[in-house]
């Protein structure tokens, strides 16, 4: 990893991915003016989908949700470089992707700081050809095959000691209809000992009930066991 100090800022890169100005790769309308922005998604706020020389690539403004994202929208509490968000889920995703765990590579990272706070931005790799599970349970059934594959890489995850603190079911991308791939590591985290595993478990099931219940997706008892014995085979 490479960092570059900037006034007021610094940014993080991995120079194998990324063979463009990291200064500039964080501005849109950098990647606007040479038409390289190939598509976008929306979440919190809008995740932007770019053609890098390198390979594609998604870039991602952190930004606060609830009520209190309507006051200070994109600023968080300074308490040191290590501890910004964007070097925390660089350096997260740097560890599950040398670990072989289906996550994203980290691209760049950037947080500036302005007086007790600041603001942070991450590149990611684009997972090619994916989408989100929502998104395909909404049109189609999964095979048991992939219900066990999804159980297998939450579980590699969790061999990993990293706790998804938000596992639900936009953040699992099936790239193809065929691989499974993890996304989202913002606030997550390293852990050791028991029981918060249980949680991320817990949590992704009453994200899939929720989807039922809102849009109707394929979801059912006999796909859950196929995860979870997907999940205690790893
Ligand atoms: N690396 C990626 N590859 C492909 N799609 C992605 C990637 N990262 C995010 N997305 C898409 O953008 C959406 C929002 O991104 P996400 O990182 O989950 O942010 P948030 O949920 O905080 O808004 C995801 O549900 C997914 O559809
Ligand atoms: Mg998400």
């Amino acid at each position: 990893m490479q960092q570059r100090d900037l006034a007021n800022g610094k940014i993080w890169f991995n120079e194998a991915l990324l063979t463009e100005d990291p200064n500039a790769c964080f501005d849109i309308a950098y990647w606007q003016q040479q038409d390289r922005v190939i598509g976008s998604a929306q979440g919190r706020g809008t995740t932007w989908f770019i053609k890098g020389e390198k390979t594609e690539m998604a870039l991602r403004h952190y930004r606060r949700g609830g009520l209190f994202g309507k006051l200070v929208a994109d600023s968080y509490w300074f308490t040191g470089w290590q501890k910004t968000r964007s070097l925390q889920e660089f350096s997260l995703l740097q560890k599950l992707h040398e670990q072989g765990v289906k996550v994203p590579a980290p691209i760049a990272a950037r947080a500036i700081k302005s007086g007790f706070t600041y603001r942070a931005d991450i590149l990611q790799q684009k997972i090619p050809h994916s989408q989100d599970l929502v998104g395909l349970l909404s049109q189609q059934t999964l095979s048991e095959n992939l219900w066990h594959q999804i159980g297998q890489t939450i579980a590699q995850m969790h061999q990993a000691k990293v706790n998804h603190t938000d596992l639900n079911c936009h953040n699992i991308l099936l790239e193809q209809q065929q691989q499974v791939w993890l996304i989202d590591f913002d606030k997550c985290y390293q852990q050791s000992g028991k029981g918060w595993q249980q949680g991320n478990l817990d949590r992704l099931l009453r994200s899939f009930n929720k989807e039922v219940t809102k849009r109707n997706i394929h979801f059912n008892q006999d796909n859950w066991q196929a995860l979870l014995a997907g999940y205690r085979a790893k």
